[in-house]
C-alpha cells in the first residue's frame, strides 16, 4: 500500500520530466538538431576529433553549457574533443555534455549529445612482483597446488598464462587461464633442491595472428625443495632403497661369536 502511494508522485514526476524534454526538444529543431543516438568514440583517440556536426539554422551559435572532464569544445557547429579519452580513468563510460543553440530574438534551447567510450586494449597484465619465490616439501602429492600466481589487466579477461620450461618435469599449470602451479611428479630432495621457472601472461590468445592490439609480462620463479623426514633410523652398514615415497636401508644385521664355552675364572 505504502509502495504505491509512494510511487505515484514519482509517475508524475517522470511524466512532467519527459514533457518538458519533448517541448525541448520541439522547439529546439527550430534552431537546431543533433543526429540522434549516442556517438561511440573509442578510446586512447587522438586529440581535436570530431564527435557530432550539429544541423543549424542561420546565424545560431553554440556553446558547451554542460562540459564532462572539460573534454568538449564547438568548432563553428561541430562538437569536438579536446584530447584522448582513457576508458579506464573516466567515471562513466557514457559521457553527455549539453549545447546551447541561441539565435538573437530567439529563446535559446539545449541540446544533449550523448557519448560511449569504447573500451580498448591499451593496458599490458601485471603480476603484483617480478619474482615470486615458493617453498615446496618434497613429497608433495602430485596433483597438489603449490601456488596461485595471478596477473591483473585493467582490459582484458580471462588471461591466458603459460609456464617455461613447459617440458619441467616437477611442475605444471592447472589450465591456461588458470595459473595454479600443480605437482606433476614427487619431487626429492636428495636428487633437486632447487627449480627456476618463468611464468608468462598474456592478454589476447592469438593477438599476433588477428592482428588484435595485445601484452605480454612475465615473472620468474623460484622453488625451492624442502627436506623432510622420510627415512626411519638407518642402522649402518646398509643398503640404500626407495619403498614408494619412504626410503630404506636394508642392514644385514649383525655378526659376533660369543664364546659359549668360556668361563670366567673370578666373580
Ligand atoms: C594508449 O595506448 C598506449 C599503448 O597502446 C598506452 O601506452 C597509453 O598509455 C594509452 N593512452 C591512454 C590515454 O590510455
Ligand atoms: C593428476 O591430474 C591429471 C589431470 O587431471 C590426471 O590425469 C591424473 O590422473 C592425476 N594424477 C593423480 C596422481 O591424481
Ligand atoms: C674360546 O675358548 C677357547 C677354549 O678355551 C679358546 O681357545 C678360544 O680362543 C676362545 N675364543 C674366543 C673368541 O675367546
Amino acid at each position: 500500500m505504502e509502495l504505491k502511494s509512494k510511487r505515484k508522485p514519482v509517475d508524475v514526476l517522470l511524466g512532467c520530466v519527459v514533457a518538458v524534454c519533448f517541448s525541448a526538444v520541439c522547439s529546439a529543431q527550430r534552431l537546431c538538431t543533433v543526429p540522434p543516438g549516442p556517438v561511440t568514440i573509442p578510446e586512447n583517440n587522438t586529440a581535436d576529433v570530431q564527435v557530432v556536426k550539429i544541423i543549424c539554422g542561420n546565424d545560431v551559435s553554440l556553446t558547451v553549457t554542460v562540459n564532462p572532464e572539460d573534454l568538449f569544445y564547438i568548432v563553428g557547429t561541430v562538437l569536438m574533443l579536446k584530447k584522448g579519452l582513457d576508458y579506464e580513468s573516466l567515471p562513466s563510460a557514457t559521457l553527455v555534455a549539453w549545447v546551447q543553440c541561441s539565435r538573437a530574438g530567439s529563446r535559446s534551447v539545449n541540446e544533449s549529445v550523448e557519448v560511449l567510450v569504447g573500451n580498448v586494449n591499451d593496458n599490458p597484465p601485471n603480476f603484483a612482483q617480478n619474482h615470486y619465490l615458493l617453498d615446496v616439501n618434497e613429497l608433495t602429492p602430485v596433483n597438489s597446488s603449490v601456488g596461485l600466481i595471478e596477473a591483473t589487466d585493467v582490459d582484458s579477461e580471462p588471461l591466458y598464462y603459460r609456464l617455461e620450461p613447459a617440458t619441467d618435469k616437477y611442475f605444471r599449470l592447472e589450465h591456461i587461464n588458470t595459473p595454479k602451479i600443480l605437482v606433476k611428479s614427487i619431487l626429492d630432495y636428495d636428487v633437486v633442491q632447487k627449480i627456476s621457472l618463468v611464468l608468462h601472461v598474456q592478454d589476447t590468445l592469438n593477438g599476433s595472428a588477428t592482428n588484435e592490439p595485445f601484452f605480454t609480462s612475465v615473472a620468474t620463479i623460484t622453488v625451492h625443495v624442502k627436506d623432510v623426514d622420510n627415512r626411519p633410523p638407518w642402522f649402518q652398514p646398509c643398503l640404500r632403497t626407495n619403498l614408494g615415497i619412504a626410503k630404506l636401508c636394508v642392514s644385514s644385521g649383525y655378526r659376533g661369536k660369543v664364546n659359549l664355552t668360556e668361563k670366567e675364572a673370578s666373580v
